[in-house]
């Protein structure tokens, strides 16, 4: 099959969905891979290197997805992709449509197929959402240590403190792969960490990493407690497909020490913090109800190099599933469709 690897278009998208080990080993497979020039220079490869791997480079997006039956590409398409899409098109990539109706409605009215990476299921589990997830904790609690400095408009606390000085406070709502990768990154530098969650098997797990994180269930007025001495926030909470619960208010928010910082990862499902809106790496913040918000929809655009390494070897198995024909017979990439023959056909965007 022939597989097309644009670059992305959004506003500092530095990843690519497959690199060129890669490539090798679908060329291998007997796919043709055509990929756009400069596709992955912002994470360290050069075209000289997917050549290498036996990858055909097309100099334009136009001259990809006109001879790509599969367009394997990392964030949802924008305008630019989406002139180029056509019905006989299979799309694998991030799409996040429970929040964004118009893109919806642009995929059906191609009539492509449009398989969503965050919906594949294997085993109960999202493989190909983890790996951004792991990262987009890690990433938001970074970001997080960076704005609390007083230079950047934060209350002036080192996260971690210092003998003699007060450690900070982090809550996290939603326990699951980006809570957890939070909990981790905030728990070694020695904050106090409370994690919320509905799932007795997330609030173990997230309490099993480190001695200073707390597992709690998620009753509105524990996490409104909890919000009176927050000093990071970190919105990670998930119901795939589906646009994420509201469960910290502008209240609670507005109950927040002054200079504290919120990132709200879940945002690419339209958040669950009341307070957040979209923002990319351009201007990555706000101040609202005096507390900085970060609402990045792709976080691990920060570190291209780590995340389109992480991202290539956790689809690469699906992609050989999708171009070797049979994939409707695979169960974990049937769950994935969201759009086909012009209709949306997830469950969790019909109900
Ligand atoms: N912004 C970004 O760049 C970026 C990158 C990666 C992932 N994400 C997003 O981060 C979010 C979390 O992803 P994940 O992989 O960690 O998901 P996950 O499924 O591993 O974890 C989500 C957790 O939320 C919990 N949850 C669901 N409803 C809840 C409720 N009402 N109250 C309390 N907890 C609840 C679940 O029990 C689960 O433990 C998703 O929206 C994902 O799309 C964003």
């Amino acid at each position: 099959m022939k597989i097309g690897v644009p670059m992305e278009t959004k506003p500092m998208e530095a990843r690519v969905a497959l690199i060129p080990y890669a490539v090798a080993e679908l060329v291998h497979a007997g796919h043709e891979v055509l990929v756009q020039a400069s596709a992955g220079l912002l994470s360290g490869y050069s075209d000289a290197e997917f050549v290498a791997a036996g990858a055909t480079i097309l100099p334009s997006a136009e001259a990809v997805f006109a001879s790509a039956e599969l367009i394997v590409k990392v964030k949802e398409p924008i305008a630019g992709d989406l002139a180029l899409l056509r019905s006989h098109h299979l799309l694998f990539c991030y799409l996040h449509l429970a929040p964004n109706p118009e893109l919806s409605r642009r995929l059906c009215d191609i009539g492509l197929t449009a398989v969503a990476f965050e919906t594949v299921v294997e085993g109960g589990r999202l493989p190909l959402l983890a790996p951004m997830s792991e990262i987009a904790g890690r990433v938001a609690v970074q970001a997080g240590v960076h704005y609390l400095h007083r230079s950047m408009g934060g209350k002036g606390l080192l996260l971690g403190g210092v003998p003699g000085a007060e450690n900070g406070r982090v809550v996290i709502i939603g326990a699951g792969v980006a809570g957890q990768n939070a909990a981790r990154m905030a728990a070694a530098m020695g904050a106090y960490v409370t994690a919320f969650d509905r799932s007795p098997d997330a609030l173990r797990a997230i309490e099993a990493i480190a001695p200073n994180i707390t597992g709690l269930f998620a009753y509105q007025e524990a996490i409104a407690t909890a919000m009176c001495e927050a000093d990071m926030v970190i919105g990670a909470v998930l119901i795939p497909g589906a646009k994420a619960p509201k469960l910290v208010t502008r209240d609670m928010v507005r109950a927040m020490p002054d200079g504290g910082f919120i990132a709200d990862i879940s945002i690419d499902q339209g958040g669950c913090i009341e307070t957040i809106r979209a923002t990319d790496y351009r201007n990555p913040v706000y101040v609202d109800e005096g507390v900085m918000h970060m609402g990045v929809t792709n976080m691990p655009g920060a570190v291209p190099r780590t995340a389109s390494q992480a991202l290539s070897g956790a689809i690469l198995p699906y992609v050989h599933k999708l171009a070797g024909g049979q994939w409707q017979q695979v169960p974990s990439l049937q769950q994935g469709v969201n759009v086909a023959g012009g209709r949306i056909v997830h469950p969790a965007l019909l109900s």
